[in-house]
């Protein structure tokens, strides 16, 4: 068995920053109710116009990450991409990957998993390269989330939360076992899916009833039972960093980095004081970029590490929590 571990971070926001105040001119919300409830000051939004998509938005984190890791594209063996906003319903962001980047014919799987969908994706990752099948593999979460909002006062419980960006990285064999990705927990709640779910479209409610609904069908917008959704984000943001430290007999003391899903800031805050952790053992970037679903944990791990805020040996962990429901953590000894 080999382990893998991260040689190339990368990340890219589209240009277009909305603060809250833009925000209040859309619907009635204001700049106090969002940083309180949520800690997000501003987030990016790709422009009309612009040809940022889920999919280029992961190509351009992409050329990034494999520059970054020393490879070419032609170095990649396979492709993982994470994404609840694809370009298409079929085929996946992956498959667009392959062809941007221009890369040989290896295969693309798409990730389905919402908030938890990058910790999904690195630990399907990390199984393709522990079983020896491949050596290097493109991880990458990207969000378009901008489009699909509800931008009215009927939406403002879930839209202000949202931003757009995408974060990649290359995980590779290496030989130290001591190192990378130590291990990965992920669980899933189903009974729970309707209470952070975009309904539509579904093969249930296909183009006629998109033609018939005048744009009067919420069921095409994110809708998110946000009190309920937090309590359990809680409970279970806990439990599974927890069980990720206890699987290699470390405690929330041995933390150098805790990077958790950026969905509020003050989830953030209760799973630091829960563990005790002090400031320097946990980053945070919502304020600045909003809740980028499966891309928020690749994009401030990369702005962390560019930072300077992990060095070798280090140990990181990722924890996620999100729709499905689904909730995830890796350990990482850098
Ligand atoms: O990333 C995936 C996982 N997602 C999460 O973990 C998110 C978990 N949930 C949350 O982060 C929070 O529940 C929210 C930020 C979504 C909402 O915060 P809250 O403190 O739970 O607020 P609330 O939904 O209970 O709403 C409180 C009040 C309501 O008014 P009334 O009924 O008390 O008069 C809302 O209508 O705030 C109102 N409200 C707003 N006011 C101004 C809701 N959204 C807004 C808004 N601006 N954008």
């Amino acid at each position: 068995m080999y382990n893998s571990k991260i040689t190339g971070l990368g990340f890219y926001v589209p240009e277009n920053v909305v603060s809250n105040d833009d925000l209040s001119n859309m619907m009635d919300t204001n700049d106090a109710w969002i940083q309180e409830r949520t800690g997000i000051k501003e987030r990016h939004w790709i422009e009309e116009g612009s040809e940022d998509t889920s999919a280029v938005m992961g190509a351009k984190a992409a050329r990034i990450a494999i520059e970054k890791a020393n490879l070419t594209k032609d170095d990649i063996d396979f492709i993982v991409f994470a994404t609840l906003s694809p370009d298409y319903y079929f085929p996946g962001c992956g498959v667009q990957i392959q062809e941007m980047l221009e890369m040989q014919t290896i295969g693309a799987i798409d990730i389905r998993n919402q908030c938890s969908g990058f910790v999904y994706a690195l630990s399907t990752a990390d199984q393709f390269i522990k079983t020896g099948m491949y050596k290097n593999i493109l991880v990458i979460g990207a969000e378009y989330h901008s489009n699909g909002l509800d931008k009215t006062t009927r939406g403002r419980g879930v839209s202000v939360i949202f931003g757009d960006g995408a974060g990649a990285c290359v995980l590779s064999r290496t030989e130290d076992n001591n190192k990378g990705i130590l291990s990965s927990h992920l669980h899933s709640e189903g009974k729970y899916a309707d209470k952070l779910i975009v309904p539509s479209p579904s093969i249930k409610n296909w183009v006629p009833e998109i033609l018939a609904s005048n744009g009067e069908d919420i069921s095409y917008f994110p809708f998110m039972d946000g009190t309920f959704v937090f309590k359990h984000a809680v409970v279970r943001f806990s439990e599974v960093i927890m069980e990720g430290l206890t699987a290699n007999n470390l405690t929330p003391n041995d933390i150098d980095l805790f990077i958790p899903h950026q969905a509020n800031l003050r989830i953030s805050q209760f799973v630091q004081r829960k563990f005790k952790l002090r400031d320097d053992q946990i980053y945070n970037n919502i304020m600045n970029y909003g809740n980028t679903t499966a891309a928020s944990i690749i994009i401030a791990l990369s702005e962390a590490f560019e930072k300077g805020k992990i060095k070798d040996n280090d140990l990181v962990v990722l924890a996620a929590f999100g729709s499905g429901f689904t909730w995830g953590s890796v350990v990482i000894r850098w």
